[in-house]
């Protein structure tokens, strides 16, 4: 049973499957990269895709998202592009290495970096952030949704901050989209970095940055467009000349067909349905004795993820057990992002985060939950 959708979202609706294996078998070519028909029907696959994600995210021009290998690739895309030395970022203790690692290699090239801690739920304060901004803060970039413990934090505000002084607003999506509605140009973000594979069920490999159109971005690949060939710069001209080298055609097909589905079923719908098997497990969680679960205590403020630990129990050893013993698939240790669980309290250990996908059912998460309570149980008699 498959239970981290977090990591990866497993399985994929059967059009996901079927849109890869199109692209594969009957189109083949790579866009953009030569005049006869099947570049030009990869080229369609790939403008589709395009305008899919803009529909779903309320961006009215499709070119501003260019895409990338994952939400990783977007985030140092993002960051590389924009900032330079001089320039201040303000960011949370709550992110994972993927936003945290590009900031920590800027700084050592001259970027300034303030890390806010948030409080013991994950949540920010949106005050802190805001005694943090400085004359030259040029962006405040944050996790909408924490991959730890599913913390939502404040976006709105944050967007109304940056808007007030100026800052660009990177909003790392890795673990909200498909899950939660993200409307970019109401909440005017600049900058929204987004993977393919996880709550819009595309397949690895696939993600994407959105870039506002008065943001100014240098690109971070250098290397062929299929335009603008004789050009020793790299061309700045959205998307291509930030997607240079062949694209992913099936997994950005792959990618669109999981954002159909997500159309097709509601975006509301499969949130109630994944916040109904969350709320489910934590009745069970909360009743055995020593088990404690991370985020707000109010589970509508939380999305996606439940972690949690059980005292004297290893949380690795707890998601062996239940791999060994059950079949049961789920993340334990720091998720990429020990800052995020020195702030909850669960370093160097980390916890047991267990993620729901649009397939599970109430059965599974019942065999999982009782599951939890026999490895538990059997860990504290063996020790
Ligand atoms: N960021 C992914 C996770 O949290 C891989 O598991």
């Amino acid at each position: 049973m498959y239970l981290d959708n977090a990591a990866t979202s497993y399985p994929k609706p059967e059009i996901v499957y079927e849109a890869v294996l199109h692209a594969m078998r009957d189109v083949g070519a790579s866009p953009g990269r030569g005049g006869y028909r099947r570049s030009l029907e990869a080229g369609r696959i790939i403008f589709q895709a395009r305008e899919t994600v803009a529909r779903f995210f309320s961006i009215s021009d499709s070119s501003r998202i260019i895409f990338t290998q994952n939400a990783t690739g977007a985030l140092n895309l993002a960051l590389q592009g924009t900032l330079a030395a001089g320039d201040h970022v303000i960011t949370t203790s709550m992110e994972h290495n993927s936003l945290l690692r590009p900031l920590y290699a800027l700084r050592n090239n001259g970027v300034e970096l303030s890390i806010i801690t948030a409080g013991s739920d994950g949540v920010v304060s949106v005050e802190n952030i805001r005694q943090a901004v400085q004359a030259n803060t040029r962006m405040i970039a944050v996790s909408h949704v924490s991959n730890v413990c599913g913390a939502i934090q404040p976006i709105r505000e944050l967007a109304e901050l940056c808007a007030e002084t100026g800052a660009f607003f990177l909003l790392d999506a890795a673990q909200s989209a498909g899950y939660l509605p993200i409307d970019v140009e109401h909440l005017a973000i600049d900058l929204l970095a987004v993977p393919g594979h996880k709550g819009l069920l595309g397949p690895g490999g696939t993600g994407l940055l959105y870039v506002a159109p008065h943001v100014s971005l240098k690109p971070v690949i250098h290397g062929g467009t299929g335009s603008h060939s004789t050009a020793e710069d790299q061309p700045r001209v959205v998307p291509d000349g930030f997607e240079a080298g062949t694209h992913n055609l099936p997994g950005i097909a792959g990618l669109r067909a999981g954002i159909e589905f997500i159309l097709e079923r509601g975006l509301a719908a499969g949130f109630e349905h994944e916040h109904a098997l969350l709320n489910q497990a934590e009745q069970v969680l909360r009743n055995i004795p020593g088990v404690t679960i991370y985020g707000p205590s109010d589970p509508s403020a939380r999305c996606s993820v439940l972690s949690f630990t059980a005292s004297g129990v290893d949380s690795t050893l707890l998601a062996a057990e239940l791999d060994h013993g059950f079949d049961i698939a789920v993340r334990a240790g720091l998720h990429c992002a020990p800052m995020a669980h020195r702030t909850l309290g669960t370093f160097p250990g980390g916890t047991v985060r267990m993620s729901p996908g649009w397939s599970t059912t109430r059965e599974e998460i019942a065999f999982f939950s009782d599951a939890v309570v026999q490895c538990i149980d059997k860990i504290r008699k063996s020790a």
